[in-house]
């Protein structure tokens, strides 16, 4: 399929914006400062915090699975079977304990992932959610595919 365009300029931050690449969907989240700051405080609790399994292209192997700690792009599929996660910003909701400090949760099967789509031990979900070939093609477009 064709490199699709995300235009970011009216991305809030704190916000999810979703566009579909080859009929999948990518999420691209502006995170905000506290979540860039709690993404260094997960790693005990992550299965895979370094991102040692290649689920993401060379120039996102890094703490925030990014270009730039502001934006995290994730293809928006469950590592598990296929579902797809729900973006759950907020701190310590009753739901998901008051450990969480923003991420996605799988509706599926309970799978939970950070802000940076690295899965969460003992969840049924084995990887890091996938970060799908991007770049800034200005400030505020990146590029897909
Ligand atoms: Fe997400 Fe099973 S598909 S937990």
């Amino acid at each position: 399929g064709a490199p699709v365009k995300a235009d970011i300029s009216k991305l809030e931050v704190g916000q999810q914006m979703i566009v579909e690449w080859r009929g999948q969907p990518v999420w691209v989240v502006r995170r905000t400062e506290q979540n860039i700051a709690d993404l260094s405080k997960l790693s005990d609790q992550l299965a895979d915090p370094a991102s040692a399994v290649e689920q993401q292209p060379e120039y996102a192997q890094n703490e925030f699975r990014s270009i730039n700690p502001e934006f995290a792009v994730l293809l928006g599929i469950c590592t598990h079977l296929g579902c797809s996660p729900t973006y759950r910003p907020e701190v310590a909701p009753e739901d998901l304990g008051d450990k969480w400090l923003g991420g996605f949760n799988c509706p599926c099967h309970g799978s939970r992932f950070d802000l940076a789509g690295r899965v969460y031990k003992g969840v049924p979900a084995p990887t890091n959610l996938v970060v799908p070939p991007h770049r800034f093609i200005s400030d505020t477009v990146i590029e897909v595919g």
